[in-house]
């Protein structure tokens, strides 16, 4: 077993326990999977309820060729984080949100869902069943991944008539291949993620399968990644494939409105707190391209993404640059929301949940 030591940059305090860390190389962590020690499944039988699921050690699952997920989509998925404190203890991060939007996915899907107590006790007993793949403080985080699909068999469409709660863990870095340093983004002028009425507001699995073709051509051209926009006028901003999106003119801070073709990021509606708390005007609603054009500071949140500076935007194949390096608004709310979720400022929002 490797022994936490406290990361120099971060604090000088030292840890008050012996942690026992994972032996994999803890520097330069990046997004991928890295498989853990166990999962957690819990079913849901046709006609009944989720009632009490089970650690089982990580691995491949059995799904019957006629799932309801595999057939017809009916699956929705979570994403979460757990951070080391500087103590060694352990910190989720606003889990009852993410037990509430997938109830409201698993609502919009047809599915049921785990109460919010289920939800969150199983992600506790989840990360401290893996808890020696939770990064040391500064290095990363534990990335939480739940998943809720109609696993029982169906021929003809329907709802499936068995449905599996399921939570699988990886330690994680930062999600672009940029780090810190600002990504640079392409308007997508002619695909769309999310209609009206549809399901652009839930976290369901179809939403990222979707955004994979405009996904591929960006990132072969050399883009980080691709805002869409609204289908109807093609002039207001929605989100990126993978994080909500926020533009910065002056003490003025603006972020689309949730209005059912957008997802309702769980740090997306932290940084406006922490963004109001910081002194910022800060509106949700329509964000016409030209205004993002115009902007000094463009900066995307998400789960994965955390708070990840913009570089540039192309659109119709003009590049807008907001200069180099991250900028001074994106900079402060990026250190006061990791601070706080990090512990090592104190949680004045009651955010946090320790283990
Ligand atoms: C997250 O930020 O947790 C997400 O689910 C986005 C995903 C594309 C990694």
């Amino acid at each position: 077993p490797l022994t936490l030591t406290p990361t120099p940059s971060l604090s000088n305090a030292s840890y008050s326990q012996t942690v026992e860390l994972a032996d994999i190389e803890w520097d330069n962590l990046g997004f991928g999977l890295q498989p853990t020690d166990y999962m957690y499944i819990m079913k849901c039988p046709h006609g009944g309820t989720f009632s009490k699921g089970e650690l089982k050690r990580f691995g491949n699952i059995e799904l019957n060729p006629s799932a309801g997920v595999l057939n017809y989509g009916q699956g929705l998925f979570e994403g979460l984080k757990a951070y080391r404190k500087e103590d060694g203890n352990i910190l989720l991060f606003r889990p009852e949100e993410n037990a509430l939007r997938l109830q409201m996915g698993a609502e919009r899907m047809c599915m049921p869902s785990p109460t919010v107590d289920q939800f969150v006790e199983s992600i506790k007993d989840t990360v401290l069943a893996n808890k020696r793949w939770v990064p040391p403080t500064g290095k990363g985080s534990l990335y939480i991944r739940p998943l809720l699909m109609g696993s029982g068999p169906v021929l003809g469409l329907a709802p499936a008539p068995e449905y599996t709660f399921l939570i699988y863990v990886s330690p994680v870095g930062n999600y672009f291949k940029e780090g810190l340093a600002p990504i640079n983004l392409i308007i997508e002028n002619e695909l769309h993620r999310a209609t009206p009425g549809g399901t652009g507001s839930v976290k369901t699995i179809g939403n990222y399968a979707a955004v994979l073709k405009a996904q591929s051509v960006a990132k072969a051209k050399g883009y980080s990644d691709v805002l869409y926009l609204d289908c109807v006028h093609k002039k207001y901003l929605e989100e990126v494939s993978s994080c909500n999106i926020f533009v910065v003119k002056g003490n003025n801070i603006s972020t689309p409105a949730i209005k059912g073709t957008i997802l309702p990021g769980i740090t997306r509606k932290s940084i406006i707190d922490v963004a109001r708390s910081q002194g910022f005007q800060v509106e949700e609603r329509l964000v016409s391209v030209d205004e993002l054009l115009d902007a000094d500071e463009v900066f995307c949140t998400g789960t994965a993404v955390v708070v990840s500076p913009v570089g540039s935007v192309t659109y119709l194949g003009n590049r807008v640059s907001y200069g180099e390096g991250i900028g001074a608004v994106s900079q402060q709310l990026y250190s006061v929301l990791t601070r706080l979720q990090m512990g090592i400022t104190e949680d004045v929002m009651n955010w946090t949940v320790e283990l």
